[in-house]
Order: structure tokens, then C-alpha cells, then sequence
């Protein structure tokens, strides 16, 4: 329970920031980034579980209460998060609008999400499905870590983090989930490099790349490298890691965590070079740009932000820079062209423009015991989502070159 004094420093602090995304387009983690420094650690949590909150209902505030000010629209956010004194009327309201009938009007409602990304959803899982996704995208994604094979076991680490409530994950190999999180940055275990925060999907996309041990790895999409270094460990330390980016200042990161890790097989190199080393590669990793909608539940606030129309731009990113890399690939050489969204035109579609490929179904990697329930119904890609796998929405695709 906070005090009258704390819940004025908490409301504060969240409609200045709500306002700044709702009403000026900046991002969530960048407002907060700077409103955090005037709020005391014990309120910081109260403040970004709020900020993601008020982002998400935000339409259905704007709608229900179009007259109301910022602090009646607050006080509507706390009433419908179980948060404050109940107010039933708003109860009500909210419960019937989100009774409406129409699919994708539901879908967007329910979610929070812009109605043309709630009709693609309709459109490509179904009515069903697509509320369940959408639902599901709109919770707080769970601290994911993965045990850092290099310096520890997924047991040891277990034991290690007893105080943060860790649970082995169920479907990727070295993964925790922790419960109760709040402090894990600062723990001993983190400072010894034993764990990364990961999510559990994107520890399954860095095993789907499944390298030959001692192999050699591209990933030429590495950010600040979070596939990097599980591609690292998956190595064994050994083989090499090549990691570069087109935005070069994104692998500083990578470089502070590869040393924190003690990933000596990871080398980061300027694009160019990197991308020479294609064909001598066995394995290319594209973790490709993409809209970013199957990792909704980290990033609430992107909702507001995407258009219909950056989907477009996306896929002509995406397919340009799949033809790029098959071109260079030895015969027999494999990408994984993976993304973190759930749409169609940024996954199956981008692959069906490639020629010259065979497509490697995860089963032939992983067993159909274990691939089956983690792959699109054809069963030819990795298609992870919240709603079924409770991991954030990824897909991948496994390419071999022909002869
Ligand atoms: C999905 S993020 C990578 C996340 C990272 N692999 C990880 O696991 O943490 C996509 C990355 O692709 C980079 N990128 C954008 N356009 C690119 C291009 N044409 N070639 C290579 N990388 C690109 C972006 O800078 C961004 O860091």
C-alpha cells in the first residue's frame, strides 16, 4: 500500500510520461529512462507497471471518458486495474464496451491495439484465435533469463537466484523464468556474467540455428546481442561468433556484455566485413528488423506508434536483405531468417520471395516430439506465440541453399 504522499509522487510521475507518449509520440522507455531519476527505487516499479497499464487503455479511457480530465482518466485506470476505489458505473461501461460484437472492433478493444493491426490479426488467425493472441499480448511479459552455459548450469543458476522465485521454462534448453524479478540486475549471479535476460523465445530462435560445434556463426542483425551470446554459449566458447549490425553504436552493448559473459568466441566486426564472411559461413542468423508486434507484451507503447503503413516498408527491408544474404551463401550454407512479429507479410511472405532455397522444418533439427507443438501448422517454420507458447511472438525460418 502506498501513502497518500507516494500515490501523488506515482500518479505524477505516470501522467507526466503517458502524456508525453499518448500526446507527443515519444517512447515509453525513453520518458521513463528520465522520469525515474526524481521517483524513489521503492516507487519505480509501481510507476512503469502503471505508465504500461495506462498505455494499453488508453483508447478505451480516451472513449469512455472523452471529457474527462487526466486525473478523472487516472482514477478510471486505477478502477479498472483492481487499483483503486472501485467505481462501478466505470466498471459497467467498460465491461459493455467490451462486449461489442464486431471481431476486430473486439480485438482492438480488449488488447488495446490500432484497428488495423486487430483486422490483420482477425484476418490471419480467425476471430478465436486472434482475441487470444491479442490478449495475450497485452499482458506484462514474465523476467526471462537464460543460464549462461560458459560459467554455470540452468541448475546452478537455480539455486543461485532462489530469492528472485525462479522455475525452469519448458520449452528452451538453459531458461528461467523468475517470478518475482525486481532486483535481479543487481544480484551477485548477474555481476558474475552466470545469466542473460532473454526471452524464452528468443533463446528457441538462437537454437534453431543449432551450430556445428566449433562452427562458424553470423549474426547480421546482433543489436546490443542477445542471440550472440546464447549462440556463444550454445558453442561452448569455442568456433566463432561474428557479430555486426548496420547501427554500429548498438554493439558497445554487445561488447560490455560479451566480456561480462566471457564469451571469447564472439567477435563483433564493422557490417562490411561481417558480411564478406558469408560464404564461409555455416551459419547466417538474420534477426531481421520487423514491426515488432510479437514482443508487444515489453514494448506496450509501440502499438502507438506503428502504422499499416510501416508494414510495407518492413517486408521490402526484409525480402532485400534475405536475397542479399542467400546470394552470398555457399551451397548447402543456412540462414535462419527470424522476426519478432505475428504478421503474415513479415514472415511467410518474405520467405516466399527468396528462390534457390530449400526450407529446413524444425523437426528435422529437433525431433517431431519437439518441434510439433512449437511450429506453424504446416510444419515447416518456428512459429512461437503468447498465447500458446507464453513466450513473446517469434518466427523463424531455417533456409538452405541449393546446389
Ligand atoms: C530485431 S533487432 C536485433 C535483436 C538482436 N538480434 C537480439 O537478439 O538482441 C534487429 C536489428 O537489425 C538491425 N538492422 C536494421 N537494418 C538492418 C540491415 N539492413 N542490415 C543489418 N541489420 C539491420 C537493427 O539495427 C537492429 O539492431
Amino acid at each position: 500500500m502506498l501513502t497518500d504522499a507516494e500515490e501523488a509522487l506515482v500518479a505524477r510521475t505516470v501522467l507526466g510520461a503517458v502524456d508525453e507518449v499518448v500526446t507527443r509520440g515519444a517512447f515509453l522507455s525513453t520518458v521513463l529512462e528520465r522520469a525515474l531519476k526524481s521517483v524513489p527505487d521503492a516507487l519505480r516499479e509501481a510507476v512503469v507497471l502503471r505508465c504500461r497499464a495506462f498505455v494499453r487503455r488508453w483508447r478505451a479511457l480516451a472513449e469512455l471518458m472523452p471529457t474527462g480530465s487526466p486525473g478523472d482518466r487516472y482514477a478510471g485506470l486505477l478502477a479498472l486495474e483492481g487499483l483503486g476505489p472501485t467505481k462501478r458505473s466505470l466498471e459497467a461501461a467498460f465491461a459493455k464496451w467490451l462486449a461489442v460484437e464486431a471481431p476486430v472492433v473486439r480485438v482492438a478493444r480488449h488488447a488495446g491495439l490500432p484497428d488495423w493491426l486487430a483486422a490483420r490479426l482477425v484476418e490471419q488467425y480467425g476471430a478465436a484465435d486472434a482475441l487470444a493472441l491479442a490478449t495475450a499480448l497485452d499482458r506484462d511479459a514474465p523476467t526471462c533469463v537464460r543460464a549462461n552455459r560458459l560459467l554455470t548450469t540452468r541448475e546452478s543458476l537455480c539455486v543461485a537466484l532462489a530469492e528472485f522465485g525462479p522455475q525452469p521454462m519448458a520449452l528452451a534448453t538453459d531458461g528461467l523464468v523468475l517470478t518475482g524479478g525486481v532486483g535481479v540486475f543487481q544480484s551477485a549471479p548477474f555481476q558474475r556474467g552466470e545469466f542473460e535476460v532473454q526471452d524464452e523465445g528468443s533463446q528457441l530462435v538462437a537454437e534453431l540455428v543449432a551450430p556445428p560445434p566449433k562452427g562458424l556463426v553470423l549474426d547480421l542483425c546482433a543489436g546490443s546481442g542477445g542471440k550472440s551470446l546464447a549462440l556463444a554459449a550454445l558453442l561452448k566458447g569455442k568456433g566463432r561468433v561474428v557479430a555486426t549490425d548496420v547501427a554500429e553504436h548498438k554493439l558497445d552493448e554487445l561488447r560490455r556484455r560479451a566480456r561480462r559473459a566471457q564469451a571469447g568466441n564472439v567477435q563483433i566486426l564493422p557490417y562490411a566485413e561481417a558480411e564478406a564472411l558469408i560464404p564461409k559461413a555455416d551459419r547466417v542468423l538474420l534477426d531481421a528488423p520487423c514491426s515488432g508486434t510479437g514482443a508487444l507484451r515489453r514494448n506496450p507503447e509501440a502499438r502507438h506508434h506503428l502504422k499499416a503503413s510501416d508494414l510495407a516498408r518492413f517486408a521490402t527491408a526484409q525480402a532485400e536483405l534475405l536475397a542479399r544474404t542467400v546470394s552470398a551463401l555457399r551451397p548447402g550454407g543456412r540462414v535462419v531468417y527470424a522476426t519478432c512479429s505475428v504478421l503474415r507479410e513479415e514472415n511467410e511472405d518474405v520467405v516466399a520471395t527468396v528462390a534457390g532455397v530449400d526450407v529446413v522444418p524444425p523437426k528435422e533439427l529437433w525431433g517431431r516430439a519437439r518441434a510439433t507443438a512449437l511450429t506453424s501448422s504446416d510444419g515447416r517454420f518456428l512459429q512461437l506465440l503468447p498465447h500458446r507458447h507464453g513466450t513473446d511472438g517469434f518466427f523463424a525460418a531455417v533456409l538452405r541453399r541449393r546446389a
